[in-house]
């Protein structure tokens, strides 16, 4: 019990070291945050009571999946109807998903895509670094990303609902029914990937003009 005191506070002083005006750039910093990141934290929802410190009572509390436009209204792709479950999430485990998607316009490469991953790590949020090309990354060109040719077949269940998996994205309206996915086995994933409460920001523009920005709040847990 002394010892998981010592370590939390340790923790503590860790994340105002790192929220504070270090860059994850310094070598030292960028270890800190790593190792910040890899500690499991107990989803705010399943906290009991309200006793921890709150240092910033405006903050947000994931207490449920959440999702919502960071755009605006007359961005050209518009997403609607975004499910998922379990919540929280279960690792290992499989996710039931599905959305409804409004292209307005054609979309082709160069498609830019920011992503920003953030974890609450005890009382704040810390940005996960890109690593790999994933975490907090932003991809200059999502089209070339996609693996395969772009006249293959998309697999299941996108080919079933005629969704598109590879560039140009045709205007129009693409419905994915709620749909089972197989999330990559523990080994497969990133260190910082542990339980918690996540945020989850993607902007994805073209030729300088965005085309939708949306944010999503969800738990991860065993
Ligand atoms: C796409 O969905 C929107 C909103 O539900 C609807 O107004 C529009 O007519 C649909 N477009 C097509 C091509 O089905
Ligand atoms: C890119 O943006 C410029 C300036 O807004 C516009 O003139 C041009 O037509 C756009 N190109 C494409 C491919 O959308």
């Amino acid at each position: 019990m002394e010892r998981k005191f010592v370590s939390l506070f340790f923790a503590a002083i860790a994340v105002l070291f790192v929220t504070s005006a270090v860059k994850p750039s310094d070598k030292a910093s960028f270890k800190m945050i790593m190792d910040l990141l890899r500690i499991p934290q107990t989803p705010e929802r399943f906290k009991i009571g309200n006793n921890e410190v709150d240092y910033k009572s405006h903050d947000l509390q994931v207490l449920k999946f959440n999702w919502h436009n960071c755009g605006s209204s007359q961005d050209p792709v518009k997403v609607r109807d975004v499910t998922l479950v379990p919540d929280p999430i279960k690792l290992p485990g499989e996710v039931k998903t599905g959305f409804t998607a409004q292209f307005l316009t054609n979309v082709d490469s160069p498609l830019k895509a920011a992503v920003v991953i953030k974890k609450k790590v005890l009382f704040a949020w810390i940005e996960v670094p890109c690593v790999d090309n994933v975490g907090s990354c932003t991809y200059g060109d999502i089209c070339s990303m996609i693996p395969g040719d772009p006249t293959d077949p998309c697999p299941p269940p996108l080919s079933t609902y005629n969704i598109p998996c590879h560039c140009p994205f045709r205007e129009g309206n693409y419905t994915l029914p709620a749909s089972t996915f197989e999330l990559p086995s523990v080994g497969g994933l990133p260190s910082w990937l542990e339980e918690g409460d996540y945020q989850v920001e993607a902007t994805l523009s073209s030729n300088n003009t965005r085309l939708a920005c949306y944010r999503a709040e969800l738990s991860l847990t065993k």
